[in-house]
């Protein structure tokens, strides 16, 4: 079943450019979960061409200029990143040129044929040192990881390497697609098996169909720069395992609270990472809703 909206023209949806043709996007990461929602969606009203390895590399700049001379997209979306965090500690030369050096190659791609370019962050560019309030785009980032670290710099190419560019930073993003938090713990209760989840990480859980909805919202705005894009509210990830197994009308008491310190990961990750989305909000951009609302729509539509 298709979540509310999708395939529908939004009343605010821009679908044609100046000059009165159907807007032309390209999506790079088009295989990715976040990739393949963006495909899905904007394939429904808008002329789109989706890339993914092995058919173009981001981190080969000639093919990257080739293709957006070819296609000269209106809009670039890169959904294209090296997101396995703990590997990342081991490949770092990879991560940066993908998920930094990368993203300079699509932003001035992307200048010259002045489209605009959309590109993704991640609430791992904060040390999460914190309890509150969430990280505003003005508070300042401290990446702990190999891929925070990446991923900051890759913001930066993208924002000083394109005058028209939007980083939208998520946080705990799940959708259909691929491995998510969601569909796991759903997938372990439903089968009756216990699950070890963390009570002293909080964040936002993020919906990729709210992300998608933002993004095509911000297409008929001017929006440009840095912007927080989240679900709204915080909690733990106990808590947002629970009322995953609640939605899917299963027990609870197979969710099994833990802390982090019995889990061993290569990466450190931040304890807090909840993210307001100042920015959104301020401007009156803000489509993004409250988390439990979207995880809602996600168990229903899969
Ligand atoms: N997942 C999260 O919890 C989360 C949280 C916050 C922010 N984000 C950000 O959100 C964005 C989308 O994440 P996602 O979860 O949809 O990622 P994903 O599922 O890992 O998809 C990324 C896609 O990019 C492709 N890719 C990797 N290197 C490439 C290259 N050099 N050239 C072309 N394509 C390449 C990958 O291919 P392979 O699979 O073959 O490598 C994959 O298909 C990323 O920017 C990520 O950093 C994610």
């Amino acid at each position: 079943m298709k979540p509310p909206g999708e395939g529908q023209q939004n009343a605010l949806e821009i679908t044609t450019n100046w000059n009165g043709r159907p807007m032309k996007i390209i999506v790079t990461g088009s295989k990715g979960k976040l990739g393949q929602r963006l495909i899905r969606v904007l394939s429904y009203s808008h002329d789109l061409l989706g890339f993914d390895l092995p058919e173009l590399d981001i981190c080969n700049l000639q093919d990257v200029i080739k293709q957006i001379l070819q296609f000269q997209p209106d809009i670039l979306i890169n959904a294209a990143a090296h997101t396995a965090v703990d590997r990342c500690e081991d490949e770092a030369d990879l991560a940066y040129q993908i998920n930094a050096l990368a993203v300079r190659n699509l932003a001035v791609a992307a200048e010259s044929n002045r489209a605009r370019f959309i590109h993704f962050s991640t609430d791992f560019v904060f040390d999460g040192e914190r309890q509150g309030p969430p990280y505003i785009e003005y508070d300042t980032p401290n990446p702990q990881s190999v891929y925070g670290r990446s991923k900051l710099m890759g913001e930066r190419e993208a924002l000083f390497n394109c005058t028209r560019s939007i980083v939208l930073r998520l946080s705990w993003l799940y959708g259909s697609g691929g491995w998510n938090f969601t569909d796991w713990v759903i997938g372990e209760v439903r089968e009756n098996r216990p699950v070890r989840i963390v009570t002293d990480q909080l964040g936002c859980p993020t919906w990729i169909g709210d992300v998608v909805n933002q993004v095509i919202h911000l297409f008929s705005t001017s929006a440009q720069g840095l912007y927080h894009c989240a679900g709204k509210g915080c909690c733990s990830r106990y808590d947002w395992a629970c009322e995953a197994v609640k939605c899917a009308g299963l027990d609870t008491s197979l969710v099994k609270p833990v802390t982090s310190t019995e889990f061993k990961q290569k990466a450190p990750r931040p304890t807090y990472s909840a993210m307001r989305n100042f920015c959104l909000e301020k401007q009156g951009l803000e489509v993004m809703r409250p988390w439990q609302d979207a995880l809602k729509d996600h168990i229903f539509e899969e």
